[in-house]
Order: structure tokens, then C-alpha cells, then sequence
């Protein structure tokens, strides 16, 4: 964990930010996967961590607004858990690494809580996302637990959004030790890119990656020769000469802070004339895309912008005709890019995205559309300094969209869809990186991971 000072300024903040009312923080406890006792890796919940830091299963954070009080709810552990886990410190001493001085056992929460609404209290809490949160909100609060993430605390969500979008420098150069891991697993999967190879022995070598150098994968490793699947998580294909690899990877710090980086290698050496065109298109998307992220313009733009570097690339080499503008306005382009052009980053890969996508990426200015690609991009807002997220056009050739669309006859006006099925070969490709929005600008985070045509071809 950081510094105790760093969380009890975040919770000085936020204590500013909501004047009334209690919080109620649910760290994560153990998850079973098979029986009770063997457990999932565990993952502390993102918001703990955030005001509390404390990596460590079953503990709970309270803070009341009014009073200033603060307090972790745990247990300390008994000779029965020593003998399996070794000495633990105590509850105590953990509270205080990060500034709260006052603990009770867990058992003492129901307690605390039932006196808090016997007073006629509010007691804010984000929305919950695994079972067993859900079931123990609903017991401490009384109420049903299929309602438990409808009435999570607006004021509450929209206070730690507000917090956590603008990344502190602490943050930005966690961000940045999550990309240099990625740089070690993406460099090795574009090495290891043979004919020949199977999928799932890249997979495993780029998840030891992210073990050995910090907490794991930031999400499942997306890695296959099908990138037209945008999320595949099938990895039992063998390396074919002449096809794309796509590779969808992060990892997360000690700390949990997250990368989510992606790129395309050719199997084998070179880049193919069909490959070449698609994989320039893209890089050129992914370039301009970055180069236009500035404090006061926004990701929305951004998009749009990146949507119309795809249209104008996919009508020189015929895909796509007529007007660009007109093209991107209708959504033409989004039968190659059925995706937003990125999202946020942090502690979350999707940051945040469990407080609501709409509160995170949206504001009352600047609503999701419901077109068809454009209402999956799930950040939309203007840029402001310490905001991080991901720049990740991609080009797919999804079969059975084109044959949807072309059946339907649908924007043909803007689209070969005969032209567009010879690229099937191509399957998906996809350039994502981190980016940092500064006081004047932008900065790339980490190391930079080869990416042009000559990069990859050098290093292959
Ligand atoms: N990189 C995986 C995702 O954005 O969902």
C-alpha cells in the first residue's frame, strides 16, 4: 500500500465532498472456486483500496460524515489460523498503516449498523458486485438483495468517480509500472509468434509475466489468431503462417493498478500486402487518435476522429465509398469497428465501470448515443489533466455482420460488402495504448511497445 497520509487525504476529500451520513466500505472477502476452502486468487475491492489500502480479506471501512469518526471492522487472527497462515499483524496495526486509529471486530458491523438506522441515519454504499457482498449488505441493512445495487448511494458513486478520474502522480507512475510489465509480455508473445506454436503456450508464458513481475492480468488475456472475436478467450488455435495474432493483455502492479495494451503480429516474419494495408490503416487510427487528446477536446471527438481516419483508409483501398463525413455520421464504419475508441483506466481495467458506465464516462452535457458502435464507447466526456485511458482502434472482418448487413442491404451506399469479405483472412486487428491527459497535453505511459510495421518486422 502507499504512504497512510495518501488515504487519509483521499478520505479527508471525499469526507468534503459528502458532508452527511455514514459510509459503509465492504472489502472483498474469499471467493471459493471449488469447495469453500480453495480459493480464488484473491482481488481486494477497488474502492477499499482506494481509501483504505488494506489488501487483505474480510475487513470492512466505515466513515461517518458528521462526526469525522473512521473505523475497520476485522478480525484478528486466532492460534487455529496461525498454524495455517503464520502470525498475522493485528487489526489494530494494519488501521493504523493506513491513518484510522479506531477498530472493532467484524461482528461488532451488524451492531454499529443497526444503531446507525435506529438513529435514522443514511448509510451510503457503492453498489455491490459479488454474491456474497450482496448478501451481507442486505443482511446489515435489512433489505432485499436484489435491491441492493439500485439503492447504492448517487451521492456516494458520484463523489469517488469525481476522486478517482483524475489519476494523482502516485497513481500515473503505478500505471506506468503496470505498462512496463505489459511490455515484457507483449514483446514476448510477438517473439514467440511462430508457425507452429500454440495459442495457449503464449497465453500461459505472458500470464507467468504478469505473476512474476507484479499481481497477475489485469483481466482474462484476450490472445488468438480470430481477433475478429473482439473478447476471444480461446486459445487451443496452432500458429498459422499468412494469419494475424491478436493479443489483448495487462497486468496489475503490487498495488493493483491496471494496464491494457494491445497489439497485432503477423505469424511468422513479415506483414503480408493485405495485412500491410490494414494493420497501416489502424496504426495511422491510433496515432491521430492519440495525437488529438488535450486537455479541453474530448474522447467523444477523439472517436469520431479515429472513425473517420478508418473510413478514409478502408475507401482508399475500396471497402468503403462515397463521403467520409457522411459515411461516419451514418455508422458505416462501425461494421469494422463495432467498439468504442477506449476507456478509463486505474485500479479498474475498466475504471470505475462497476460505479455505473454512464456516471464515469457521460455527464449531463454529453449523453451516450444509441447508434450502433458509437453507444459502445464508454467514455465520452472532455479530457481533463490526470485522466488515463485507452486509445484502441481496430479493423475486424466479422463474418456473420457482414453477411447480417450486406443481406440487409444496409448503408451499402458506403460499403462493398464483396470487397469487404475477401479481407476475411484478415480476422481482427486491434492497437490499444495508455495515455495521460497533462496540463498542456498528452504523455504515452511506459516504455513505448513496438508498434510500426518496421518495430515488429525488426524485432521478429
Ligand atoms: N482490454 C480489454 C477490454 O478493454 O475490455
Amino acid at each position: 500500500m502507499f504512504e497512510k497520509e495518501v488515504y487519509i487525504k483521499r478520505r479527508a476529500v471525499l469526507r468534503d465532498k459528502m458532508e452527511h451520513g455514514i459510509a459503509l466500505f465492504l472489502g472483498n472477502v474469499e471467493s471459493p472456486f471449488n469447495y469453500k476452502s480453495n480459493t480464488y486468487k484473491f482481488r481486494q475491492d477497488s474502492n477499499f483500496l482506494y481509501y483504505f489500502g488494506l489488501d487483505i480479506p474480510g475487513f470492512a471501512g466505515v466513515m461517518d460524515f458528521d462526526s469525522g469518526k473512521e473505523i475497520i471492522f476485522g478480525n484478528d487472527v486466532d492460534i487455529d489460523d496461525i498454524i495455517w497462515m503464520g502470525v498475522q499483524p493485528s487489526v489494530a496495526d494494519l488501521a493504523a498503516g493506513c491513518g484510522v486509529m479506531e477498530t472493532h471486530p467484524l461482528g461488532k458491523l451488524e451492531e454499529f449498523i443497526s444503531a446507525a438506522k435506529r438513529k435514522g441515519r443514511v448509510v451510503h454504499y457503492l453498489p455491490p458486485y459479488r454474491g456474497e457482498t450482496i448478501m451481507t449488505l442486505a443482511s446489515l441493512l435489512g433489505e432485499n438483495p436484489l435491491a441492493m445495487e439500485s439503492k447504492a448511494s448517487d451521492s456516494l458513486k458520484r463523489s469517488v468517480i469525481a476522486m478517482r478520474s483524475i489519476k494523482e502522480d502516485i497513481e500515473i507512475a503505478e500505471i506506468e509500472d503496470a505498462v512496463a510489465i505489459a511490455y515484457d509480455m507483449h514483446v514476448t508473445a510477438m517473439k514467440m509468434c511462430e508457425p507452429g506454436v500454440r495459442e495457449q503456450e503464449i497465453y500461459g508464458r505472458l500470464e507467468g509475466i504478469s505473476l512474476s513481475a507484479g499481481a497477475g492480468v489485469s483481466f482474462p488475456i484476450i490472445l488468438s489468431m480470430n481477433g475478429q472475436t473482439l473478447h476471444n478467450h480461446d486459445h487451443s488455435g496452432i500458429l498459422e503462417e499468412g494469419r494475424f495474432m491478436v493479443v489483448d493483455a495487462g497486468a496489475e502492479t503490487n498495488r493493483h493498478y491496471a494496464s491494457d495494451i494491445t497489439r497485432t503480429t503477423p505469424v511468422g516474419r513479415r506483414f503480408n500486402t493485405m495485412q500491410r494495408e490494414i494493420y497501416e490503416i489502424v496504426l495511422k487510427a491510433n496515432i491521430e487518435a492519440i495525437k488529438a487528446t488535450r486537455p479541453g477536446a474530448s474522447n467523444r471527438d477523439t472517436h469520431i476522429l479515429a472513425s473517420k481516419v478508418l473510413a478514409t483508409g478502408l475507401k482508399d483501398i475500396g471497402l468503403m465509398r462515397g463521403d467520409v463525413d457522411e459515411a461516419v455520421m451514418a455508422g458505416a464504419h462501425a461494421l469494422f469497428m463495432p467498439h468504442g475508441i477506449g476507456h478509463m483506466l486505474g485500479l479498474d481495467v475498466h475504471d470505475m465501470e462497476g460505479l455505473g458506465e454512464n456516471l464515469v464516462g457521460y455527464d449531463e452535457k454529453v449523453k451516450r448515443s444509441d447508434q450502433f458502435g458509437l453507444a459502445f464507447l464508454r467514455f465520452a466526456l472532455q479530457y481533463q489533466p490526470g485522466h488515463v485511458f485507452t486509445i484502441e482502434p481496430g479493423i475486424y472482418f466479422i463474418p456473420e455482420l457482414i453477411d447480417m448487413w450486406s443481406a440487409e442491404k444496409k448503408l451499402s451506399e458506403f460499403i462493398d460488402y464483396d470487397m469487404a469479405r475477401k479481407y476475411l483472412p484478415i480476422g481482427g486487428v486491434r492497437i490499444e495504448d495508455n495515455v495521460l491527459i497533462t496540463a498542456d497535453g498528452h504523455k504515452v505511459l511506459g516504455k513505448p511497445i513496438p508498434k510500426s510495421i518496421e518495430e515488429i518486422e525488426n524485432l521478429r
